[in-house]
């Protein structure tokens, strides 16, 4: 009854801003005259969705792209579709698994600076299932391999002052006050992918605090969400809230539209989570803004990468 009450009150709030309606009064037809030519990007979970159309619109703006993602066949099809001045190179890579993600990390800081990295990759598990490192999927998927990218490429010497992260979150978020041991469950019984997935997002949001928090030399970090976007993942993954919401879902390219502008207008950095180019509050319930912050989600990360 009380998680009822709680998505009745949520969608109310959020339908409109959050649905195609929202995208078309405050971006509409604004389009986006940026060049990226001569920049390096990273976009993970790059073979569908809103990274997909990422990658694609970095490219036709001149980026080169490094789509990590983990099917051979969707990398090479993205990169066969790229057109414009850019292109895009795959990067094969299964980012739930810790040492697999060190690994392209390493790898490409060695090739050079990373210009643009998009933390976008992003699952809603609703079963329990742990990787082949121990660690819960979701989890895995949507916040430890973000850190432990990160942490690569900034040893690595990639991420420079001209870096820019941009973290991909949701709007699940606003549900969630951060709390660290809720992160990951171990085991059947105490998971619920929703309640994760909205941990998972909220942790991104204070990550960017955190990358923030680094100081002068440190690359700049912005977290932002897409609005509800009609792609395989909300298909497979919530089949009766696409049902209701079909009619008014976002293209994959309203969903990127965001961050591709992000990385071109490099906004002030500080509170807040981007939508369709707008700052908006991280927190829309008072009960949010209790949850932990930033040291102790790191503290918790590095636990859970030693
Ligand atoms: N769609 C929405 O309405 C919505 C709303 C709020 C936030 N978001 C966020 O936006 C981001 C993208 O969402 P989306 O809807 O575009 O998702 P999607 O359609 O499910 O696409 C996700 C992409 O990530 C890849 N991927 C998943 N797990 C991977 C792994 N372990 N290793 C490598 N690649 C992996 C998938 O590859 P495969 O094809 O191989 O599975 C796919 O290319 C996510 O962070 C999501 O939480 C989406």
């Amino acid at each position: 009854m009380k998680k009822a009450i709680g998505a009745a009150i949520f969608y109310a709030r959020f339908a409109r801003p959050f649905s195609r309606l929202g995208f078309r009064r405050r971006v509409g037809d604004a389009g986006l005259d940026a060049d990226f030519s001569g920049q390096r990007w990273v976009v993970s979970g790059a073979t569908g969705g809103i990274g997909r159309a990422i990658a694609l619109g970095a490219a036709a703006r001149g980026a080169t792209v490094l789509a990590l993602g983990r099917d051979p066949g969707k990398l090479a099809a993205l990169a066969a579709e790229a057109k414009g001045p850019g292109m895009i190179q795959p990067v094969p890579v299964d980012l739930s698994l810790m040492r697999e993600v060190a690994r392209v990390a390493d790898e490409i800081a060695a090739a050079g600076p990373v210009d643009v990295l998009v933390h976008n990759v992003g699952v809603m598990c609703h079963e329990y299932r742990q990787t082949a490192e121990g660690l819960e999927l979701g989890f895995a998927t949507n916040l430890l391999g973000h850190w432990v990218l990160d942490q690569g490429l900034r040893r690595g010497g990639a991420l420079t002052s001209g870096s820019a992260i941009i973290s991909m979150s949701s709007g699940g978020m606003y549900g969630a006050a951060l709390d660290p041991g809720a992160l990951q469950a171990t085991g059947a019984a105490s998971h619920d992918g929703f309640t994760a997935y909205a941990q998972h997002k909220r942790a991104q949001v204070e990550l960017t605090h955190y990358w923030n928090s680094l100081g002068p030399g440190q690359p700049r970090a912005w977290v932002m969400h897409p609005g509800w976007v009609d792609t395989d993942g909300v298909r497979s993954a919530l089949p009766g809230f696409r049902k209701v919401f079909k009619a008014v879902l976002r293209t994959a390219q309203d969903g990127a539209d965001t961050a591709l502008w992000l990385a071109a207008a490099r906004p002030e950095t500080g509170e807040g989570i981007w939508l369709d180019r707008h700052r908006d509050s991280e927190h829309a319930f008072a009960f949010t803004r209790a949850g932990a912050a930033a040291p102790a989600l790191v503290e918790y990360l590095d636990r859970m990468r030693a």
